[in-house]
């Protein structure tokens, strides 16, 4: 790093000497990038002023799709992802794309029979994908299998991830230490990886762990070695500034504006630190400076809505006390909230570590870091002194089985025997790969949704998005309206929002909206006091006199997949607190707000005590809902759809 050339302020940008080992830089603003801070909503309109430019900076590669674009687009954007690979490699020809595969779980939350992955993995290659970036949350190998078969018969390149994850502050303890990621890299290797990422999706890599890890794997490993770490915790711009020091391949960062937060660094000022060393980029400051420029004036302003801007700080300062991701403590801390029971935080914390390791001390990522975080909140809310696990989710009993693969340690044998009781796929857990149980799924997909698919990327989309898939084709092919929600905001309405935000801060809004109906002579005046002010309000019932009796509960529509941790594109319906019901009997009553997603007793069925009833689906987990005693179903009073407030009456046993 000491052999820095002179350099002048003449020749910085242009035509430096180039360096003896540069690192190489794969960018991941659009992806990962909007990802991360704007809840993945780019769209390739916004992507194709900079393309141009991009692919003459001289990244290693440029990740333009995978992870969750392939839903959000089809689900929120109505654009076809397929197209985006399509209209991206017609301005961006030299430098690579590359991609975030979930494995198995392809670009979906559930593993796919292998005949659906062989065929993901050949169109996105025929569509022009060239860098396979391929994960397991359980970093479990052989859920790479099919898809590393694919990536190689395409001829493109496979990179095996590693995810980070830690027990202890820092690198080292019994399981997650270097021992273990050099042998995972080495198993990589023998998969055949072109390279090999060290995946640190929580920000938790401290820079002399990168600097000790990094020097490990190039002794040990012949691939090159890529990091991808969040910057999340603050710790990332030095993790990579110590893994180049140890000699590491390629690094992950964004374009400024799609840069840190949950985010990723920004890969201008890692140009400037390196100018002039052996490591040096050799990429010209002012192009990025360019590009910079119009993603802040053209594209940008668009998306400034969607970023979480709640808090001041840029950082994460809870992911360093608990070396737990990011997102995984706001969804505790928002599970808690909607159960009224945010004090119960510090015992979350506590019972964390423990269920993590009856659960075999499993990485904590997408999808994994779910199921052990409303597992942990289940179990400090309901479990007894006597008994511990009392309400244990789908999600955990398909871990127990095997579904999800290999754990790093055994699950304890008590909590699984527990967890697989009456589990419908047996009571004894699989050994095998994981899609090993599953049967062919493609072509009952292209069978079921016909003439509707135009070809085999419609029917791929159609098999791993069934629901949402479906609503997008009829858009596509002009069979239904695209709501407006799904439809672009241009910059004249954000200019428009921004002025109106402007009057209204400015007390200048005071003209009434446009179809404001007139006030009754029923109209009541409440003060509402908040904090040591009051406002006094002006409450009209509409409709007549007000009405008192509950309402018949409304209908929600389920969610697109009932794949193991779908994301949440669950419409908000207002929950339904009860129907009116006479009441003989013992009433088996929601234990958390949720939403009913499947009966397993039937009206006139007879239960005994502990037998399944219904599954509530709360934070995305199933959840089994038993029969608090001996008798027979007198009333189910909810629909399957319906969400239900805790405390719900939900079905009456005499
Ligand atoms: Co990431």
């Amino acid at each position: 790093m000491s052999d820095k050339v002179k350099l002048t302020k003449m020749n910085y940008d242009a035509d430096r000497p180039a360096a003896k080992n540069p690192i190489k830089i794969m960018d991941l603003s659009l992806r990962d990038g909007h990802q991360s801070l704007f809840a993945t909503r780019g769209r390739t309109e916004d992507m194709i002023p900079v393309a141009e430019m991009m692919d003459e900076v001289g990244f290693w590669a440029i990740e333009t799709w995978g992870g969750a674009t392939f839903d959000t687009m089809h689900r929120f954007l109505n654009e076809d992802p397929w197209e985006r690979l399509r209209t991206l490699k017609r301005y961006i020809k030299k430098t690579p794309f590359s991609m975030l595969l979930r494995a198995q779980n392809l670009v979906g939350y559930r593993n796919y029979a292998d005949d659906l992955a062989y065929a993901f993995v050949d169109r996105a290659a025929e569509n022009g994908m060239d860098v396979f970036r391929t994960f397991d949350a359980l970093n479990d190998y052989r859920n790479f299998e099919t898809v590393v078969k694919q990536i190689k018969k395409s001829g493109k390149h496979f990179q095996g991830c590693i995810c980070y994850t830690l027990t202890e502050p820092r690198l080292g303890g019994e399981v997650y230490n270097s021992e273990y990621y050099v042998r995972k890299a080495k198993e990589l290797e023998d998969m055949g990886a072109d390279s090999i990422c060290l995946k640190d999706m929580a920000g938790l890599m401290a820079p002399y762990d990168a600097y000790e890890l990094v020097k490990e794997l190039k002794k040990q490993v012949k691939a090159p070695i890529h990091l991808h770490s969040h910057f999340t915790s603050g710790m990332s711009p030095m993790t990579h500034l110590k893994a180049i020091e140890a000699g590491v391949d390629i690094i992950d960062t964004c374009m400024t504006p799609y840069a840190y937060r949950t985010s990723h660094a920004a890969v201008e000022p890692l140009v400037m630190a390196l100018l002039g060393t052996s490591r040096d980029t050799g990429f010209d400051i002012k192009k990025l400076a360019a590009i910079n420029e119009i993603f802040e004036k053209q594209i940008l302003p668009k998306y400034k809505h969607l970023l979480d801007d709640s808090k001041v700080s840029i950082i994460d300062i809870n992911v360093l006390l608990h070396q737990t991701p990011g997102g995984m403590l706001s969804n505790l801390v928002n599970q808690l909230r909607e159960m009224d029971a945010l004090d119960k935080i510090d015992e979350v914390y506590k019972e964390l570590p423990r269920v993590r390791k009856e659960l075999g001390q499993i990485p904590l990522v997408t999808p994994t870091s779910q199921i052990v975080g409303v597992q942990t909140v289940n179990n400090v809310l309901h479990d007894t002194p006597e008994e511990r696990y009392k309400m244990i989710t789908g999600q955990v009993k398909d871990l127990c089985y095997g579904l999800y693969g290999k754990t790093a340690v055994p699950i304890d044998k008590e909590l699984q025997k527990k967890a697989l009781k009456g589990y419908p796929r047996g009571e004894t857990p699989i050994t095998s790969r994981p899609a090993e149980v599953l049967e062919p799924e493609l072509e009952k997909a292209i069978k079921e949704v016909g003439d509707l698919a135009v070809d085999i990327d419609d029917q791929i989309l159609y098999a791993i998005f069934p629901v949402t898939g479906k609503k997008f084709l009829e858009w596509k092919y002009g069979k239904a309206e695209a709501p407006d929600s799904v439809k672009p905001i241009t910059m004249e309405k954000v200019k428009a929002r921004e002025a109106l935000v402007k009057k209204a801060l400015a007390g200048e809004l005071i003209e009434k909206k446009e179809g404001t109906p007139e006030k009754t002579d029923a109209v009541r005046t409440f003060n509402v006091f908040v904090d040591n002010e009051y406002f006094a309000v002006d409450v009209d019932p509409v409709g007549g006199a007000p009405v008192f009796a509950a309402a018949q509960p409304a209908v929600v529509s389920r969610p697109a997949a009932r794949a193991a941790a779908a994301p949440a594109p669950v419409a908000k319906a207002e929950p339904v607190a009860a129907p009116a019901q006479p009441v003989s009997g013992t009433l088996l009553v929601a234990p958390m707000p949720g939403m009913v997603v499947r009966f397993e007793k039937k009206v006139g069925d007879k239960v005994k005590q502990g037998d399944t009833v219904m599954i509530l689906e709360a934070m995305k987990m199933e959840n089994a809902l038993v029969a608090p005693c001996d008798g027979s179903l007198n009333a189910l009073n909810f629909s399957v759809g319906d969400s239900v407030v805790k405390g719900a009456p939900l079905a009456v046993i005499a």
